[in-house]
């Protein structure tokens, strides 16, 4: 008998599409298809639903001004974000719209269910209303600004409203509700979110819910009473279910997937998914959700972004510049999912560069080029003999553990705890290759064998590492499994050929390509991401406030021994971390190496006598100390932009050992300053 598959339903919220999506919109997006790949990785039969949220006043008002209908303007704004979705490799199984008749249909017999058995009852509405929200406020919940009242969640003027509504009797749910909520503790996440809900909305009172509107059209008529158009939560909210057919003729997908597993939200729409959702589900008799996870916003200049405040960010030039998984990679590794994080270009480019140039980019390319190099290109065999337990084990058994770890991450929805998981063993493979040193296991013939063991162990490695981020990075992995030569062994890059390590298969021809994450000099990248506007270039710099100049308290001067320095001295010294990108031997030098050194916003060359104590390709990607304030001087023709540090080591027998300074941690941000 075969076994059925278990199934797992999550979804987005539907978008207003009044504007175009920006980042915000693409990081639950990014989200839950990352959650859905992994799923479906796992086995499971996942289901996808994101869509839009196409009605109310603030789209007619949008269409109005555009000079278009309601419809003609939102259908532009769909066929972008889907455009989007795809640019961001999101693969949703199904793009729900407000406007589908399927969706329409089922909302009015909602509606009318809840009218027929009295949840819903005709009454007089006089409150404030928030359009961009789409929300109605008491007097009392709205916010006082300069004398203007104000939405309490946007902060932007509420304006009076008095018409003839429809009403929910929420009222009337509101201790099932608290005790649901109390009795499933995992139902809001983060549970601080149910403590608020429970605290700041429920034990106060729920007020009853407007739920239709006679003040505008663009809106799914109420068809016992057409002058009303549903009111925009149970539209909206509705889609989860409509999606699936509730109440239609095939309903197959509706019991086969309902309740969701969860709702992904941003914090802002918790209130709706976890008081208005729950209990109107409760009034048609069907099952909760699991889990609503409400995350946290990503900020833009410490504000949240918002199309209709006009600080966005959008992905398109990101992506058209360093690709869809780059920017998918920032998105779910900056912040932990529930917590609010900024984005800036600096800090994007900056993990660009570390984790993804660096840290994975170098682990491949040194592992295939070694395997090139020593093996002629081809994936040698395992052997006893090249064994050596004590220091093979510890990444061996890293490896194996990684799936359950990150497993674990991914069920609690901690993207960047998963990946924070899966970059530790790229650490580690980093640090294995510093340890087993194969460039010198490579001068000796007689340790071939356990030369092959040691970049069998990387590549199996990097196997699994690319195998677990395919979910968050759809694109990489199957760049790596090409330069692995393993692309055509779909066996072994399954989730399940994970459950043992040293499955890669002997004879697989390595073929070195392009980087997979090109070396990006943050500066340049940074000019080309905010091109200065012409004018703005002719304006002189801004000038800074004339300040009273003060005058400088008298200080004692603070004795210094001989042979001591000042602290006024060691301020002129800037050091700052130095990541090498490349190194190579100066020709006809015995002495020099020559490196090109990454310092976070500048690159550098830079020459140093060590070539008697190092191999130029041990030391790429290494984080050295750069005594950066040195003035350049030219030796050989080659101008040096500053003096990496270095340790002498004295031998017995009198003679000296160079070991060039480093700082503890593997993925050290380029640039750093020393002090
Ligand atoms: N249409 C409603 C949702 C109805 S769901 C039944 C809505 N639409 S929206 O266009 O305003 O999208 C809100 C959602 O977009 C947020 O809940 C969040 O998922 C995402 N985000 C929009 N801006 C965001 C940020 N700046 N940061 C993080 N998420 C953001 O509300």
């Amino acid at each position: 008998m075969c076994e059925e598959k278990k199934k797992y339903y999550i979804t987005t919220p539907i978008y207003y599409p009044s504007g175009n999506m920006h980042i915000g919109h693409t990081y639950t997006t990014v989200a839950a298809d990352t959650m859905t790949r992994y799923k479906k990785m796992q086995g499971y039969d996942a289901y996808f639903l994101t869509g839009t949220d196409e009605h109310g006043q603030k789209i007619e008002r949008k269409a109005v001004e555009k000079g278009v209908t309601p419809k003609e303007y939102v259908d532009e704004i769909v066929a972008n974000t889907k455009e989007l979705w795809k640019l961001m490799e999101v693969e949703y199984d199904d793009f729900i719209r407000t406007t589908d008749e399927r969706h329409e249909k089922v909302v009015q017999k909602i509606f009318r269910q809840f009218y027929e058995q009295g949840d819903i009852y005709k009454s007089n509405y006089e409150g404030l209303y928030c359009t961009p929200c789409e929300s109605f406020w008491t007097p009392t919940q709205v916010v006082e600004k300069d004398g203007v009242k104000c939405c309490p969640d946007c902060g932007r003027p509420v304006e009076p409203m008095h018409e003839e509504s429809y009403f929910f009797r929420m009222s009337k749910y509101q201790d099932w509700l608290i005790d649901y909520i109390q009795t499933h503790p995992d139902f809001i996440q983060p549970v601080s979110r149910a403590n608020e809900m429970i605290n700041n909305f429920l034990k106060p009172g729920l007020q009853d819910l407007c739920v239709s509107r006679t003040s505008f059209k663009w809106g799914v008529p109420v068809d016992f009473d057409p002058k009303h158009v549903v009111y925009v939560w149970i539209d909206a909210l509705s889609n989860y279910i409509t999606a699936l057919g509730y109440k239609s003729e095939d309903d197959t997908l509706f019991r086969k997937y309902w309740p969701a597993n969860v709702h992904l939200v941003g914090k802002e729409i918790v209130r709706f998914h976890t008081i208005y959702w729950p209990i109107m589900l409760h009034a048609l008799g069907l099952e909760l959700p699991e889990q609503v996870f409400a995350h946290g916003w990503l900020l833009f200049g410490g504000d949240k972004m918002s199309k209709s405040k006009g600080n966005v960010q959008y992905a398109q030039p990101i992506v058209a510049r360093y690709g869809a998984d780059a920017l998918r990679y920032y998105l779910l590794r900056e912040m932990p999912f529930g917590a609010d994080g900024n984005y800036t270009d600096e800090a994007f480019l900056t993990r660009y560069n570390a984790d993804l140039a660096n840290d994975l980019g170098n682990l491949v390319s040194r592992t295939v080029a070694m395997i090139e190099k020593y093996f002629d290109g081809v994936l040698p065999s395992w052997s006893a003999e090249g064994a050596d337990a004590e220091v093979d084990a510890p990444l061996r058994e890293h490896c194996s553990q990684l799936p359950g770890l990150v497993d674990a991450q991914m069920e609690k929805l901690q993207f960047s705890q998963a990946l924070t998981e899966i970059w530790k063993v790229i650490g580690e493979c980093n640090k294995y290759i510093d340890i087993t040193q194969p460039w010198v296991l490579g001068k000796d013939e007689s340790r071939k064998p356990r030369l092959a063991n040691v970049l069998l162990n990387l590549a199996e490695s990097v196997r699994f590492v690319s195998v677990l981020i395919r979910p968050f990075m759809p694109v990489t992995p199957d760049k790596i499994y090409e330069q692995l030569g393993i692309k055509e062994y779909t066996d072994i890059l399954t989730y399940e050929s994970l459950d043992s390590f040293g499955r890669l298969p002997a004879g697989a021809k390595v073929c070195k390509g392009e980087a997979l994450f090109q070396r990006l000099d943050i500066k340049k990248e940074l000019a080309a991401l905010n091109p200065a506007p012409a004018e703005e270039k002719k304006k002189p710099a801004k000038q800074e406030k004339a300040q009273p100049k003060q005058q400088p308290k008298e200080k004692k001067p603070v004795e210094i021994p001989e042979g001591c320095i000042g602290f006024g001295d060691f301020e002129k010294i800037k050091m700052r971390v130095a990541n090498v990108i490349a190194c190579e031997r100066v020709e006809k030098s015995e002495k020099l190496l020559k490196f090109r050194l990454d310092l976070g916003t500048e690159q550098r060359t830079v020459l140093s006598g060590i070539a008697k104590y190092y191999n130029p390709e041990e030391l790429v990607g290494k984080s050295l100390i750069l005594l950066a304030n040195l003035a350049p001087r030219k030796i050989m023709g080659i101008e040096s932009q500053g003096m990496l540090l270095s340790a002498v080591e004295e031998k017995e027998d009198g003679s000296e050992f160079l070991r060039l300074l480093t700082v503890d941690g593997s993925t050290f941000k380029a640039g750093a300053e020393i002090g």
